[in-house]
């Protein structure tokens, strides 16, 4: 039974406010102690070569969360991502990442904070002159100075597992040595070795065949359900993006866009994209080619 008093209404919590207060179901009045948003983007705009790329894009990623960034090609998704950890600035807005504005950061404090992502790109980009061990602890040897050699070593073991690989048979291996499966899960162990709290996953299945793709994503939702990390994944992958991501985030090209319309033109869960009614989405996922043969 519903025992707040008829005359009350409880205010709904504003999720962004850390601190307002709310009446809850049973008529007190709560403090909110949610946590901030990870990931604020907020009106970012981006001009490269003279060209808006990104026009006044506002997005959020929750602690936790997946978000699949989507969109045919050129459409900005590198350039966005690469604003998330402040490889590019913002011509306008800011990028807030755990409530600070990482375009203000000192240099110290940008690679502190850079420590807290983690990046996987298509290519596993391992060091090809070190052994698996080694190219695993590089970020630990680069940002754990507190961390002795044997706690670094013990890491490197625990991460190589956590990616399903038997740390004997591959410790003293070269990248060259394994099949491309393996290097992308080293890949992987390397990208958790700083416990991220944001993952940041470029094309990571682009070009594959679909058996390591599929080592990919399985190792994207360990990573979302087992560690909890919260990603964003550009892909233009639907298979990828719909099992992997909680949430989808369609970017359209500006230069073919009104400029009174928003470019994020889709953001909704999986189930949701499939009965959206605009046609540049329904195109995209069902991988229609529709007006744009013209252009080609
Ligand atoms: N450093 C740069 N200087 C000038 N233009 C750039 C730069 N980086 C990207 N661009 C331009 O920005 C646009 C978006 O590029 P971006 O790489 O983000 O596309 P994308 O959506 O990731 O495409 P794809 O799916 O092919 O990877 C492109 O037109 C690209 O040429
Ligand atoms: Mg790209």
């Amino acid at each position: 039974m519903d025992k707040r008093p008829s005359n009350q209404t409880p205010a709904a919590p504003n999720p962004s406010i850390e601190g307002s207060v709310f009446i809850a179901s049973d008529g007190t009045k709560k403090i909110l102690r949610r946590r901030r948003p990870l990931l604020q983007v907020e009106n970012l705009t981006v001009v490269l070569g003279g060209h808006t790329i990104l026009r006044d894009i506002n997005l959020t990623i929750r602690r936790g969360e997946t978000i699949a960034i989507i969109g045919e090609s050129g459409c900005g998704k590198t350039v966005f991502l690469k604003n998330m950890i402040g490889l590019i600035s913002p011509s306008e807005g800011r990028v807030l990442f755990d409530g600070k504005d990482i375009a203000t950061l000192g240099d110290k404090e940008l690679t502190e904070t850079r420590t807290r992502y983690g990046f996987v790109f298509q290519m596993a980009a391992l060091f090809d002159s070190l052994t698996i061990s080694e190219n695993v602890a590089f970020p630990l040897r680069q940002h754990r100075k507190d961390m002795s050699n044997r706690e670094i070593l013990d890491r490197v073991r625990s991460l190589l597992e956590e990616v399903g690989l038997n740390p004997d048979v591959v410790w003293k291996k070269t990248p060259s040595e394994l099949s491309g499966g393996m290097r992308k899960r080293v890949g992987f162990a390397r990208a958790l070795a700083m416990e991220p709290d944001l993952m940041l996953y470029d094309e990571p299945t682009t070009g594959l065949d679909p058996i390591m793709s599929d080592v990919v994503n399985q190792l994207m939702i360990h990573a979302r359900d087992k560690l909890h990390v919260a990603a964003a994944l550009v892909t233009h992958d639907m298979k990828s993006a719909c099992s992997v991501a909680n949430r989808l985030v369609m970017l359209y090209p500006n230069a073919r866009l009104r400029p009174d319309e928003p470019q994020i033109i889709f953001d909704g869960t999986p189930d949701e994209i499939e009965r959206c009614g605009d046609k540049r989405v329904l195109q995209f996922v069902r991988g229609e080619a529709g007006d744009r043969m013209r252009e080609l």
